[in-house]
């Protein structure tokens, strides 16, 4: 029985409430300020991808926004409730709603992909094995895996499986945010495209909302619908990729004008150099 909270557990998010809203965030490794007051609003259903250099912060950031990490000053509300004042059973109810893949994949190597996949339903559930590996084998199918991937472990697959197989452990329970670190790093491009038309297809079909650290600005024209850009140890521009080309921040200008900036650019409407698929912009 929790008496402190005025909002009711699992409740469906009001109108024009942020699915991620960040306030003045500060992230530190003891005198390390890696966030210097990040100010950052998630809206319902957009895919929003995340830029910045190596090492500007940006999976400090994503650990931040789900718990692993605590914030040093500021605020973060997921689903609209302060990640600060929330008890342990509506920090379970809320690690529900949302399905992480880590930059490594992070999928447990001792365990073939169906068990990877069923873990999440293991713990959070009360659903019977059978269930459970029914289920676990319709996020492997929806994730693109062919069926012979359930029974394989994590070093059987091939970089790009791996990548499918961390999507699907982060979609089994259905939820509504996802975090994706660098899905496409490592990928060939042709693989790569294929990764962001799935995310896409899964964004549209499923509504998801989509919090997407990637590297690969093809990516960006492809499937983001606005583009934060972590600079400086701050956000320091949030707008649609076609926007932010206009952009005279030094960062960005660099980001844009460099080769892969350029090659994506005359790509746009999204294929990668020599990937041939066609993509709406
Ligand atoms: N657990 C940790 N302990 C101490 N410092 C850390 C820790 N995790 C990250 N950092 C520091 O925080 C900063 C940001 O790291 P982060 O991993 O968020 O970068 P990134 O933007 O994700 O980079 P990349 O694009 O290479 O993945 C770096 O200076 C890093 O050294
Ligand atoms: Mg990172």
């Amino acid at each position: 029985m929790s008496l402190e909270f005025d909002i009711p557990e699992n409740e469906e998010l009001e109108d024009g409430v942020p699915v991620i809203e960040v306030r003045g965030l500060v992230s530190k490794f003891g005198s390390n300020v890696v966030h210097d007051g990040i100010d950052l609003t998630v809206r319902r259903g957009e895919v929003l991808g995340v830029v910045g250099g190596s090492g500007s912060g940006k999976s400090v950031l994503l650990n931040t926004l789900i718990g692993l990490k605590a914030p040093d000053g500021g605020s973060v509300r997921l689903f609209g409730r302060d990640l600060r004042r929330t008890s342990n059973r509506q920090w379970d109810d809320m690690e529900r709603r949302w399905g992480v893949l880590f930059q490594s994949a992070a999928l447990f190597s001792n365990l073939t992909v169906r068990e990877n996949v069923a873990a999440p339903m293991v713990e959070h559930t009360r659903l019977s094995k059978g269930e459970i590996r029914r289920l676990a084998d319709v996020k492997i199918a929806l994730v693109g895996l062919p069926p012979e991937a359930a029974i394989k472990r994590p070093s059987e697959l091939s970089g790009g499986m791996r990548k499918r197989a961390g999507l699907a452990r982060a979609l089994a329970l259905d939820p509504e945010l996802l975090f994706l670190d660098e899905p496409t790093s490592g990928l060939d491009p042709i693989g790569a495209a294929a990764f962001d038309e799935l995310i896409k297809d899964l964004s549209d079909s499923l509504g998801l909302t989509v919090f997407m650290i990637t590297h690969d600005i093809d990516s960006l024209y492809a499937i983001c619908d606005r583009v934060a850009v972590l600079a400086d140890k701050k956000i320091v521009a949030v707008a649609p990729i076609k926007e932010l080309e206009k952009s005279d921040h030094p960062w960005i200008r660099e980001y844009f004008l460099g080769p892969r900036g350029r090659a994506a650019e005359h790509a746009e409407g999204g294929a990668r150099s020599g990937g041939g698929a066609t993509r709406g912009a």
